[in-house]
């Protein structure tokens, strides 16, 4: 496959792990487990794999400060501040708060933004909802200052960081060559890059498993509106047709909406850890699971099933005060 200029940022290939015991706990299909919570510690996640092709055309730009954006526990604004660092580069993040202040406390990926010395502004939720037009305004100023910005959209999830999952499903390939067909692979979706990444490169080379997001916060139209103008920004660039076979998009277990888990969901969510050993963070992986779970009960997926569910990381929010008092 032919793939823009890249970085080498992630700890590739993470590792494709059957978690037997929680299969066997849950009574339903074969669960493989796509590592990507190990694509780095201090960059975990999903996120980097986006990030290679950002960052290499961000270099090839001669950029020298990145524009980003996210919720203020943004797992890819974190995985930005970073891996900028070793890059020279500078980072801006703009993040999204009730009221357009700080957090009342710095904790999770919030703090780590901090620590990597990410200058970092506030926005009103009516703010956040102008985010492109933010963050082209915060780029005039950078180049008013003599600075070259490079501006990342929401979860890196554009064309180009597309790109990134469209690689990783040439990982994930290899990794199942010789095992039994999935009947999934399951994972949180938000801003759509990852699942259109996925979908894209689940085409391109002729998968057969349909690539199953399962959403966190928004509805299912509304991923799958952003996954489709991803794709058509893909095509334009590539002069490719976009794939005929969407992806599965699920929104029935968004439950209290994005960030927010019950009792009944934290506790699947440590059910899962005691199983497997693995972190699971409350907003997308551990939303995921909690859905998978609920699927495997409504008999989406039998005993007979191989399934993969793709770990996107986030684990530093299982360390949040809020979901320690909920927990
Ligand atoms: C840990 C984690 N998993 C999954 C996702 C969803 O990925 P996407 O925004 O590409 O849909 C995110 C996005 O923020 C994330 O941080």
């Amino acid at each position: 496959m032919r793939l823009p200029a890249r970085l080498s940022l992630a700890r590739l290939p993470t590792p494709l792990q059957r978690m037997d015991r929680l299969s066997e706990a849950w009574g339903g299909p074969t669960i493989w487990v796509k590592r990507d919570d190990l694509t780095g510690f201090e960059v975990s996640g999903n996120k980097i794999r986006k990030l290679e092709f950002h960052l290499a055309a961000a270099l090839g730009a001669g950029a020298d400060t990145l524009i980003t954006c996210g919720a203020a526990q943004s797992n890819h604004c974190r995985a930005t501040a970073l891996a900028a660092p070793p890059l020279g580069l500078e980072t801006i993040a703009l993040l999204r708060t009730p009221d357009g202040n700080p957090p009342a406390r710095s904790e999770g990926n919030h703090l780590l933004m901090e620590i990597a010395g990410a200058r970092i502004r506030y926005l009103t939720p009516a703010e956040y909802a102008e985010r492109d037009s933010v963050m082209a305004g915060v780029a005039g100023e950078v180049r008013a200052s003599g600075g070259t910005p490079w501006v990342i959209p929401e979860g890196a999830s554009d064309a180009l960081g597309m790109w990134g999952y469209v690689a990783a499903m040439e990982e994930l390939a290899a990794q199942l060559d010789g095992l039994p067909p999935m009947a999934g692979i399951w994972h949180a979706a938000s801003s759509g890059g990852t699942t259109a990444g996925m979908a894209w490169g689940a085409d391109r080379l002729g998968m057969e498993a349909p690539v199953v997001g399962c959403c966190i916060g928004e509805p299912a139209a509304d991923v799958m509106a952003r996954v489709a103008a991803i794709w058509a920004e893909a095509a334009t660039a590539t002069g490719e047709e976009p794939p005929e076979r969407g992806p599965l998009l699920i929104d029935d277990h968004v439950g209290l909406g994005y960030g927010l888990a019950t009792r009944e969901e934290l506790a699947i969510q440590a059910e899962a850890t005691r199983l497997t050993g693995m972190l699971l963070d409350p907003t997308y992986t551990g939303k995921a699971l909690v859905g998978l779970k609920r699927e495997i009960g409504a008999g989406r997926y039998g005993p007979g099933d191989h399934v993969v569910f793709w770990h996107t990381g986030g684990g530093f929010a299982a360390f949040l005060e809020g979901f320690r008092v909920v927990r």
